[in-house]
């Protein structure tokens, strides 16, 4: 009788592993299909939710179907949904009251809390190594999941806090040349740990958890120095990297717990993550290894001189050198975004292409305060996918352009990125818009951009600068033409 009762229980949960493992190949697959939608405007709602309908999946498969080595279900099942109702609310609410400005540092936050989630991780399960056994071998690929997800998971968080903190304006850089070598030492510490632990033969886990509590601050403090150099136009490299350390931080949790969902989905936001700090370092002009130690500067130090007086353009004369030109190119930066002029900018290209204008709009991809933020900004606002324009070839075309519309742009187009080595942008390529016949800037004042440098652009011979507020400027510019 017991073999038999042995034996139905075997089988349940030999179907019930095949469900769970054939749940998160789907649920794999959901998140690679929403990933790939992501990468258009058009199809990146939809490819959310499908990433969405794979991590519900994932959810409601581990908490129902998983059991542990000894043939345990999952327990405090009642304390996880609590944890996931408070958190769902909690994002939703977030999600729902923010505004469209401050989207990078919610990313960022968030960001910050995957690193912490699979830092606890690691800690809740190092202690558990030596259930069941009064010893363990330390160098093992779980002790190292462990290990490599505190480190990893506990930089992200204190990093990912941080640059939530800069890009909301509330924490400034900290620049010392010495922390370039406190950063590197840091660095060797932390490897120095992992190797030390591995190293021990027979100990009971529980016996190192002061050296793993070390690690975690030490961890902590390193993610802090890590960023805190870091500012100005430089941001963007260390948002996507922290991000990449977030995916992979989660994927040790998947390798530790056996769980293809979780090693699938933080292997696609590491990889991911990686392959935009490649894309935003080629952006920046930046090398890899001087963002991982951590030793480049920001914006605010060395600043361009200012070059003489500015000149302004009345809205009628902005109005007509744009009606009767034959190619205009708007270049698009952070303040459309506080400005929301998008669905205005969008109207009066129209309006200007039914007047005979070819428009296009030439995108940086640092520009704004988030990787892609013009992208979406003007996708929002309906502006056709191949009116955007990279910065190389916007930048070939600005010689043949007739005018070039600069609407709450400043680093993006800062010549100092070319001509002036003291500058912190130095290297940095820039949409030449100075190229152009004509330039109109629109902007509210003088205010300097993110890296807070002087803009020589704006005193340029042929940059005329249209003052206000860009929702203000471009309505006022709509009424303007469509007078002509
Ligand atoms: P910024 O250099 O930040 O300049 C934005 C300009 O918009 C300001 O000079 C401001 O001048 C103007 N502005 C603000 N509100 C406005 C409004 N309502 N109407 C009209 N103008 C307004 O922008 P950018 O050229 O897009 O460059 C982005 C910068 O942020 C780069 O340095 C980049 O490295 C950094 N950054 C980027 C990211 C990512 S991932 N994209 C992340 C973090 C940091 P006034 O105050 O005079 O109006």
């Amino acid at each position: 009788m017991d073999k038999v009762f042995q034996l139905t229980q075997n089988i349940s949960f030999t179907l019930g592993d095949a469900l769970l493992e054939l749940i998160y190949v789907i649920a794999s697959v959901l998140f690679i299909i929403g990933l790939k939608m992501l990468s258009s405007p058009k199809s990146a709602k939809k490819g959310n939710l499908w990433a969405a309908v794979g991590m519900v999946m994932a959810i409601i498969a581990t908490i129902t179907l998983h059991v542990d080595k000894e043939g345990q279900a999952i327990g405090n099942i009642p304390l996880i949904l609590v944890a996931i109702a408070v958190g769902t609310v909690i994002g939703w609410a977030i999600a729902v009251k923010v505004k469209m400005t401050a989207m990078p540092q919610l990313v960022s936050f968030f960001n910050g809390m995957g690193g912490a989630s699979a830092a606890l991780i690691s800690l809740m399960e190092f202690p558990h190594l030596a259930h069941g056994a009064a010893t363990a071998a330390m160098g093992t690929g779980e002790v190292l999941a462990i290990l490599l997800g505190l480190m990893i998971g506990s930089v992200s968080f204190a990093g990912s806090m941080v640059a939530f903190g800069k890009l909301d304006g509330k924490v400034g850089d900290i620049r010392a040349p010495f922390l370039r070598v406190v950063n590197l030492i840091f660095l060797i510490v932390l490897i120095g740990f992992i190797v030390y632990i591995m190293l021990q033969g027979n100990v009971v886990p529980q016996d190192m958890m002061p050296v793993i509590y070390i690690m975690l601050a030490i961890s902590l403090i390193y993610g802090i120095s890590f960023v805190m150099p870091i500012g100005g136009a430089d941001m963007p490299v260390v948002i996507s990297l922290l991000n990449s350390f977030t995916g992979v931080a989660a994927a040790m949790g998947g390798f530790l717990y056996d769980n293809q969902a979780m090693l699938t989905g933080g292997i696609l936001v590491g990889s991911a993550g990686t392959i935009l700090t490649i894309l935003m370092c080629r952006a920046m002009n930046r090398s890899l290894m001087n963002v991982i130690i951590g030793s480049f500067g920001g914006g605010g130090a060395a600043a361009s001189s200012e070059g003489g007086t500015v000149k302004e353009i009345s809205l009628s004369d902005a109005a007509v050198l744009l009606n009767y030109s034959s190619k205009v190119y708007v270049i698009p930066g952070y303040g459309l975004a506080v400005a929301q002029a998008q669905h205005l900018v969008n109207e009066m290209s129209k309006l200007l292409e039914a007047n005979g204008v070819e428009v296009k709009f030439g995108i940086h991809s640092v520009a704004g305060r988030m990787p892609g933020h013009m992208n979406v900004l003007l996708a929002e606002a309906d502006v056709p996918y191949e009116k955007l324009i990279e910065e190389k070839d916007a930048s070939e075309e600005m010689a043949s352009t007739d005018v070039a519309v600069v609407i709450g742009a400043n680093d993006v187009v800062n010549p100092a990125a070319l001509d002036d080595p003291s500058s912190p942008i130095y290297g940095m390529p820039i949409i030449k818009a100075g190229s152009a016949k004509n330039v109109i800037v629109m902007k509210r004042g003088m205010g300097k951009g993110y890296a807070a440098i002087e803009n020589n652009l704006f005193y340029a011979d042929n940059t005329r600068m249209l003052f206000g507020n860009a929702k203000d400027s471009i309505q006022k510019l709509i009424e303007e033409i469509k007078a002509l």
